[in-house]
């Protein structure tokens, strides 16, 4: 994966039509920050959003008050035969489990619409891959290699494609964290960057879960050396890691702090360096000079940077909103490069400094 300069991502045109768009999974802790974000979105129409078909239909304002402001719009149940109401949608984003994306994104994609897809479904190339991390076999194994994987600082998008996958909350911490320096070649060899990250409960959905619930959650590490992340990151870093995941009690935010060993001679000049060029222009991600905390970026679309270097160790910590650089607030990035938007469409409650 090399790094892509933010002008490569930056189209101008702006459409005369809005583009008309649907979330799957609305209901969700993900699905309703999209909504939100598309909600304030000026080339936008949010003409549908959906729950499981489980759910009664809700007012989103009833189940996420903060987000949903005023809005009058209701969350309906899922069912196939909502299939017919997406034909006239430009773009549908899927904030569901892994399965329920991978059978839906297909039909999607036969109406016509483009699909940015929050889940792990569309995110390998390699079905076994797919099959040994998900624990389920893939049942459209013929689109993996069509998704195109976004990592929006890091990979240039296709725009007439239709799958787009967007990576997960702790591939993006510790991608974005790691990728300068495997990129340019500071890490010497045969070192195995150790990657220990603590997220907030929201990364576990909103579903009843005793382990996240108030009384019972603490700080706990889980997925020891086999967490379905682990891959994701060894792919987009093409080498391998260790990666320990640890839930914090509290409710959103991700903090990824990543180690691993410089070739002999690399100086701290050196890969401030090469920090500051991979994200030179990144309105998105931030270098920053003490080490972040949660409270910095939960709630925001960015990604803060720290960097420290010691003999050949270099130490990076990076830090992300899990429900929004981490999931939906990548995917509308996404979306603003494949429709051809400003890069900060959407994002007008969070901008500082855009650069636009
Ligand atoms: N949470 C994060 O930090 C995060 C970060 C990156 C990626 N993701 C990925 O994003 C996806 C959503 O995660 P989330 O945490 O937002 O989940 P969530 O809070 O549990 O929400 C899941 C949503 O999907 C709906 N749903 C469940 N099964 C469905 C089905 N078979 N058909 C249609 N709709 C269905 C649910 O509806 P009901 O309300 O009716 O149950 C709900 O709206 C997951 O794939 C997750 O891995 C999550």
């Amino acid at each position: 994966m090399k790094t892509v300069s933010a002008a490569n991502q930056i189209a101008h045109p702006i459409p005369a039509t809005k583009v008309k768009v649907a979330v799957l999974g609305a209901s969700g802790y993900s699905g309703s920050e999209l909504l939100r974000i598309l909600h304030n979105h000026a080339f936008v129409d949010v003409v549908a959003a959906y729950s499981s078909e489980r759910s009664a239909a809700q007012r989103w304002r009833e189940i996420a008050p903060a987000a949903a402001g005023d809005s009058e719009l209701i969350i309906q149940p899922w069912t196939d035969h909502a299939l017919a109401d997406l034909a006239n949608c430009d773009a549908v984003f899927l904030a569901l489990p892994h399965e329920a994306s991978a059978a839906i994104a297909p039909k999607l994609i036969a109406l016509g619409s483009k699909v940015f897809d929050l889940s792990g479904a569309y995110r390998f190339r390699d079905a076994e891959q797919f099959a040994t991390t998900y624990g389920f076999e893939h049942p459209h194994p013929e689109l993996l290699n069509h998704a195109q994987y976004a990592l929006m600082e890091l990979v240039g998008l296709e725009p007439s494609g239709t799958l787009f996958a967007i990576p997960g909350c702790y591939p993006t911490a510790a991608t974005l964290a790691l990728q300068p320096a495997c990129e340019s070649a500071l890490l010497e060899p045969a070192s195995v960057p150790v990657i220990t990250a603590i997220s907030g409960v929201s990364g576990a959905g909103r579903g009843a879960n005793p382990r996240t619930s108030f009384c019972e959650v603490s700080v706990q590490p889980y997925g020891v050396l086999n967490h379905r992340h682990t891959p994701e990151i060894s792919n987009n870093l093409a080498r391998s890691v260790v990666f320990t995941p640890i839930l914090g009690p509290y409710p959103r935010g991700i903090i990824a702090t990543c180690v691993a060993q410089l070739n002999a001679g690399v100086t701290a000049e050196e890969v401030h360096a090469v920090y500051q060029r991979s994200y030179q222009g990144q309105p998105f991600v931030r270098i920053v000079a003490e080490p972040p905390a949660v409270a910095h970026v939960a709630g925001t679309p960015y990604c803060h940077i720290y960097i420290a270097v010691e003999g050949q160790n270099l130490v990076v910590i990076s830090a992300i909103d899990n429900l929004l650089k981490g999931a939906a607030s990548q995917a509308v990035q996404a979306a603003n490069v494949v429709f051809a938007f400003p890069v900060h469409s959407g994002f007008a409650p969070f901008i500082q400094e855009c650069g636009e």
